[in-house]
């Protein structure tokens, strides 16, 4: 079978960060240039780069920019330039641990860098190339641990986009569902919509299609009646932030797991070690609300009555008990706890 979805989501070409403009999508297929921070930064804060991974991969690229850029004459002048884009970055969505990761392994890679300006930017870029390459050999691997999940004939659902276009490429939650196939499985897809920014029904369904896997997209509300009418064995979702006691995702996630455990659908996690926030507790972490807007209107068209208010977190929490198995490059982690997950990971 030939490779799936071949293209790179986020890419480095001679000092321009590339990416697939996924607002655009599923109706075009373009890359757009960021030449700055600033750009990158505007761009992962309008979801143009979106998915925790590619975020990642796209902030450390936004640095290397800086890197690339600079006039600076001395490393301590370039850190400085360096460490005020970090923070810009930094606060452009709070709630996927892999931006802040990404960052800070940039910045250390220009601390520790030679002297010379020339040194830390030629680190600097060196380091977030192989960021994208080590994420996207991490979804292979994800992709081979999370294929054993897999059996013949299995209905997998996932919710909202955690696929090649979340990552540089292959994805994660989907990777298990690609080399599922490579191995000659009969594997189908269900993916749910996701109100409100439709990741599910814009990105992930294009990109399965693109790949000729089968695959059918359900409203959020038709979870319940699917898994009711036995039409789902599995479910794999990707995540934002992996902490101790559970699983940061897209805003739906909670209660997908509730419903699979009440019908006993097994339900999976799918994530880089990029991910994994493994020695701090669910308290604290930011969820990332969202403009009412996206609520409120869509396609432009007001579907809300004017005096009344909404709410649009972008994640949920979703408690390890809820599951079932966590897949990351490192390999299965089976009913987690609290305990586990710090094991399962050591960040460096
Ligand atoms: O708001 P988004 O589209 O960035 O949210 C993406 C998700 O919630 C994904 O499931 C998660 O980032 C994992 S992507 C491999």
């Amino acid at each position: 079978m030939e490779e799936f979805f071949n293209l790179r989501t986020v890419k480095w070409r001679s000092g321009k960060v590339l990416m697939i403009d996924q607002t655009r999508l599923p109706g075009r297929l373009r890359y757009v240039k960021c030449r700055t921070a600033r750009e990158v930064a505007q761009a992962i804060r309008r979801m143009v780069v979106r998915g925790a991974p590619a975020i990642g991969v796209a902030a450390a690229m936004g640095l290397a920019l800086v890197a690339y850029r600079s006039k600076a004459e001395t490393k301590r002048q370039i850190l400085k330039e360096m460490e005020s884009a970090s923070k810009m970055l930094g606060v452009t969505r709070p709630t996927a641990v892999n931006l802040t990761w990404a960052l800070s392994a940039i910045i250390e890679t220009a601390r520790r860098s030679g002297e010379d300006p020339e040194a830390v930017r030629k680190a600097v870029i060196e380091k977030a190339v192989q960021m994208a390459e080590d994420d996207f050999q991490a979804n292979l691997k994800i992709g081979e641990y999370g294929a054993s999940l897999i059996a013949d004939g299995d209905t997998v659902l996932t919710h909202c986009n955690a696929g090649a276009l979340a990552t540089v490429g292959y994805g994660t939650a989907l990777a298990p569902i690609r080399t599922s196939l490579k191995q000659g499985k009969s594997v189908k897809v269900i993916a749910t919509e996701t109100r409100p920014r439709l990741q599910g029904a814009r990105l992930t369904a294009f990109e399965l299609s693109r790949d000729r896997i089968p695959v059918k997209v359900i409203t959020d509300g038709m979870v319940g009646y699917v898994m009711s009418r036995g039409l789902v064995q599995k479910v794999i979702v990707g995540a934002d932030r992996i902490v101790r006691d559970g699983v940061f995702n897209k805003i739906g996630t909670y209660t997908i797991a509730i419903a699979a455990r009440h019908h006993r659908i097994p339900f999976y996690v799918a994530a880089p070690t990029s991910t994994f926030d493994s020695f701090n507790l669910s308290e604290g972490v930011r969820i990332e609300e969202r403009s009412p807007s996206e609520v409120t209107h869509i396609s432009g068209i007001r579907v809300v009555p004017r005096n009344v208010g909404v709410l649009n977190p972008s994640f949920d929490f979703t408690p390890i008990n809820l599951v079932d198995a966590i897949v990351s490059e490192k390999g299965v982690l089976n009913h987690p706890t609290r305990e586990s997950v710090m094991q399962f990971v050591q960040k460096v």
